[in-house]
């Protein structure tokens, strides 16, 4: 198969985050043929319209360049949304808004996009998935529709050192980026 290059994003900034951990287990699952890497979160400053170059701010942050460029430079992204509220986190919010000005140039368009998400309760991010599906639909991002991998009771899944230890769990990461990678070949070959 070709090559296929994807970058991670996670929306928590929580050193134990156990969505930073399913992230890193969706990464070290990658076929050795897939090149996956992980974006950090930790330097990406609110969003301000003042310091967008798109909107006819100053400089943009140099994370925020980084981050743009990482998107932009891989085949497809894979979000880790942690759940806020019956939402998505708001780092992961404000990292999308970074990534998607102005609309015609968003790094996120047209990119394949695949949703993965942890939390402590029964809930598994489904609900901060289903709104971060509607942000990426404004930025005709190109979301893959299944599978899910909406994952509750976290403390189960992964050991104190938030290795994930659930088979299950693994395979579902193998699975989804199968189906990622034939999702992103089937809309090139779309054109
Ligand atoms: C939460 N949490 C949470 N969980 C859930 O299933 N539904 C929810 O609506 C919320 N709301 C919520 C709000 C706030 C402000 C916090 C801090 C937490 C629990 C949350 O999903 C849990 O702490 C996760 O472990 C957070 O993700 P990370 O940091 O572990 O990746």
């Amino acid at each position: 198969m070709t090559p296929f290059t994807v970058v991670g994003v996670a929306g928590s900034l929580r050193h134990d985050s156990y969505n930073r951990a399913l992230l890193r287990a969706a990464a070290e699952l990658a076929p050795d043929d897939v090149t996956f890497t992980i974006f950090d979160l930790d330097g990406v400053p609110l969003y301000d319209e003042d310091h967008d170059e798109y909107r006819g701010g100053d400089h943009m942050p140099d994370a925020v360049v980084a981050l743009r460029e990482a998107i932009s430079a891989a085949d497809a992204v894979v979000l880790a949304c942690p759940e806020y509220n019956w939402g998505p986190s708001g780092v992961l919010k404000n990292a999308i808004d970074w990534a998607s000005r102005p609309p015609a140039e968003s790094p996120l368009r047209h990119k394949p996009v695949a949703l993965i998400g942890c939390s402590g309760g029964p809930a598994g991010t489904g609900r901060a998935q289903l709104q971060t599906r509607q942000h990426l639909q404004s930025l005709k991002a190109y979301t893959l529709p299944e599978p899910d991998v909406q994952i509750g009771f976290a403390k189960d899944r992964f050991d104190d050192d938030l290795a994930l230890v659930d088979d299950d769990v693994a395979q579902l990461l193998r699975d989804q980026l199968d189906a990622l990678r034939r999702w992103a070949a089937a809309l090139r070959n779309h054109g």
